[in-house]
Order: C-alpha cells, then structure tokens, then sequence
C-alpha cells in the first residue's frame, strides 16, 4: 500500500488543513505512515508566523534531499503559508529543486488533483494563488484530533495587526455560511465528538462579511448550542475589541459552551497597542476581563505576548508585566517580536535588540509560570468541569478540566457510565504540578 507522512507546523488552522490533505490522500489510497523513508508522498504543511519557524521548515526540508535519494520516486509536497508569502514559492523551488509541487493556502483542496496529474506525466508544479477565491465545501476530512473536532467557521483575516502576516497569507475574511457550520456540527455530535472547536483568525467577528445582519458569532453560538447531545464547544482566537459583552453573557449562560477563553492582548502599553494596530487600549481590554471574570467565575484566560516590538521601552514592557500580573492568566504564549517582510513594522526603523527581546521574553514566562501555580493553588476547594476520559482497574479515573489541564480523579463517587461524559469536580489537591479531584453528585 502507498504510504504517506504530513509534516504540520503552525496554528490550529493548519492541524485542521492537515486533516483535510489526509482526507484527499486517504482517498486516493494512499495511507499514513510515521517513516519518512518509506512514504511516497511527503506533504509540508507550512506556516510562515516568525522567522523561527521557516527556518526550522527549511531545515526539514533540506534534510529530504537525501532521504529521497535513497527513494528517487518519493513525491514532496509543499503548502500552506510560507509557499503561500511573496517570492517564497519560487525560493523553495531554487533552493529545493527536489521538490515536486508547491501549493499556497487558497488551493489545498487542488493537492489531490495535482498529484494525480503528477503521476501521470512527472511534471514539477507550482500552483499559487494570488488570492482568495471563496470557501469550498464537502471536502473530504480525515480527523486525527481524538474527542476533539476542529470547525472553520472563518478564513482569512481583515485586521492587519502591524505586526503579522496572516492577513496576507490567508486572504480577507470569509465566514461559512451558518447553515454549512450547524450541519457539519450536528454531524459531529451525532458521530460522537464531544468537543467542537470553533477555527477562525478572529472568530469574533464571525459574520461581518454576511449579507444577513443577524448573523454574528453570539447568534452561532446560541444556535450550536441548541443542537442535542452533550458535547462542548470551543472557539479559537479572540480578538479584544469584537469580544462583545452579548457574547460573555451567551458564554456564561451556556453550558455547553466551554470557559476556557483565549484572548491575546499581545502588549499591556497603550503606545505598542496603538502601533501594533490592535484597536482596544489595556483599560478597555481590562474592563473585558473584569466582565468576563464577574460572569464566568471559573473562566480559564489564556493569552499571546509578542516582546521586543520596534519602540517597546523598558516603561512598555513593564506595562505588559502588570497586566500579566492584573489578569493573573491560567497560561500564556510569549513570542520575541519577528520581522516579516511586507507588513507595516518591518519597515519600522527602531527595532529592538534581539538580546533585549531574549531577556524580557524570558521574564514574561518567568512571570506567566509563577501565576499559574498560585492560580492552580487557588482553584483547590472549588468545582470545576471534567471531561472523564478513563476509569482504571484501581477504580481511579483520568479527566480533563475545562482548561485543558489533567486531573486524576478519586475512587470517591465514580462509576464507570462516566467514561465519556462531562462531570463537576471538587479539586482537592495540587502538588508537584498534579491536581487531584473528586467527583461531585
Ligand atoms: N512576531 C512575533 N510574534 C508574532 N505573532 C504574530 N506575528 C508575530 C510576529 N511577527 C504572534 C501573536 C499571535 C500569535 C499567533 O503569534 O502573538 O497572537
Ligand atoms: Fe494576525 Fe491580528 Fe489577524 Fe490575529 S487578528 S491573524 S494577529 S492580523
């Protein structure tokens, strides 16, 4: 049987890309393999957010030179959104000439077609997009996430943030049609997923570009919720200044909606929020946690930081500090500022030093490690939900909590038509990184 292996890199968008290309793979026959030496066909999944991670990309790349030497026929796929960045197609196919088709992040749902055309007649291929054409449906999805469902209810972005890329790799928003989302979802439930995440750049201002003004992602939410079943729905990423208060009240009153909220802030000064584009202040970012911890006691707020971007004083980063101190975050991702060739502060003149960048990226996880701790201290004595995974022979039970955090679970109360449902549990204990909990009737 043909073999093949996917290379991912990136965000979740990408994994769900993934599941995509597995989908159009496995119905051409072919099969997954772990072994790069045997696959036939090698899919780069890639992503092109920081410099890091292309040159990690690179590096893969680079070693499949001679890995298909030793089997000249293997066939090596690049996509998604460093082929996707200006001029970087045309440098993987210099650099990499063993490379046999190179596809953007418009056209994946083309990697089928091109490679039945590649067997065919052998002939290298590039096929990048300029732009965004639509959404296209019904593909063919190879889900590789467990319990877990990843939706797009979004591609694209419209928000231009000075620092990123994605709006010029994934294209302008486009949001699904709500019918597409509510009949892909009840399908899911109905095949036994219990956790739907939501996929979009910013799903909060799902909708915007829909002709129906009703339609917006509180509205979709409700409308998911409404579907039977006991599943949980899960939304990626936020964005500050559309998280509106209709929808923390939908998040609140729902229980099938889940409180673990990722909200970046990305800097706490008012001067880098403003030349970073991102449209909120940190009073009005605050004024969001404060509401969403006033509704939802037992939200677990998680967060992106970007250290170091052009003109962060020593004062600018501090400012971030206390925020990080002020919101008291579950966990967080801390990111050195990357220059990314075409946005609006690449061409900004006062860069910061990547050493200072090291040493303030260091001190916001520093920070982010310690919070985390006392907040997982503070949750002992209180109920959280669970997502109970297993009951072993000793009667003990392996769960999830709402957060995504591990919990073992006491013998107290548990019986095994547990197994795959969602229960409120008291945490008794947290020590050596371990929470231990009980079940509550
Ligand atoms: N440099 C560093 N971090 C970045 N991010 C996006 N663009 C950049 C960049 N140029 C981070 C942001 C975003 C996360 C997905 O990646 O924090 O929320
Ligand atoms: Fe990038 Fe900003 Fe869009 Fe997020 S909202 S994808 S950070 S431009």
């Amino acid at each position: 049987m043909k073999k093949y292996i996917i290379k991912t890199y990136g965000c979740q968008m990408n994994i769900h890309d993934s599941e995509k290309i597995a989908g159009m793979l496995e119905t051409l026959g072919y099969s997954e393999t772990s072994d790069p030496k045997i696959a036939d066909v090698v899919v780069f999944n890639t992503c092109c957010i920081r410099d890091g991670v292309e040159q990690k990309i690179s590096a893969h790349i680079g070693a499949f030179k001679n890995i298909k030497k030793n089997k000249p026929s293997q066939i090596i796929i690049v996509c998604g959104c460093f082929s996707q960045e200006k001029d970087k197609a045309k440098l993987l196919k210099s650099k990499f000439p063993f490379i046999d088709i190179i596809v953007g992040t418009h056209n994946i749902h083309e990697i089928k077609n091109m490679l039945v055309k590649y067997l065919e007649d052998k002939k290298k291929t590039i096929d990048v997009w300029e732009s965004e054409k639509g959404i296209f449906e019904n593909l063919d999805i190879l889900r590789t996430s467990g319990k877990n469902a990843w939706v797009n209810i979004s591609y694209g972005c419209n928000n231009f943030c000075s620092y990123c890329i994605v709006p010029y790799v994934r294209g302008r928003e486009r949001s699904r049609s709500i019918d597409d989302i509510i009949k892909e979802v009840e399908n899911l439930v109905r095949s036994g997923y219990k956790f739907i995440t939501l996929l979009g750049q910013n799903v909060n201002s799902y909708g915007n570009d829909l002709s129906d003004e009703n339609i917006n992602f509180a509205n979709l939410l409700k409308e998911l919720c409404k579907i039977e079943g006991e599943f949980r729905i899960k939304f990626l990423t936020s964005h500050p200044k559309d998280l509106t208060s209709e929808l923390i009240d939908v998040i609140a009153n729902n229980e099938k909606i889940s409180k673990a909220i990722h909200l970046p802030v990305q800097s706490g000064s008012n001067e880098i929020l403003r030349v970073m584009n991102r449209k909120y202040t940190r009073e009005k970012y605050m004024a969001v946690i404060d509401e969403i911890k006033t509704k939802i006691p037992t939200a677990a707020l998680t967060t992106d930081i970007i250290v170091g971007f052009p003109g962060e004083t020593e004062e600018d980063f501090q400012d971030t500090l206390d925020l990080v101190k002020y919101v008291k975050y579950e966990s967080l991702f801390a990111f050195m500022y990357s220059i990314r060739t075409g946005t609006v502060a690449a061409s900004m003149t006062n860069q910061v030093d990547e050493n200072i960048k090291n040493v303030r990226v260091n001190e916001v996880l520093k920070l982010a490690k310690k919070i985390s701790k006392e907040n997982h201290k503070n949750m002992v004595g209180s109920i959280f939900e669970a997502f109970v995974e297993d009951i072993s022979s000793d009667g003990k039970g392996k769960a999830i909590l709402d957060s995504g955090k591990n919990i073992e679970l006491n013998a107290v109360n548990l019986t095994s038509d547990m197994i795959n449902t969602f229960v409120k549990v008291k945490i008794v204990s947290f020590n050596n990184n371990k929470f231990i909990g009980e079940v509550v009737l």
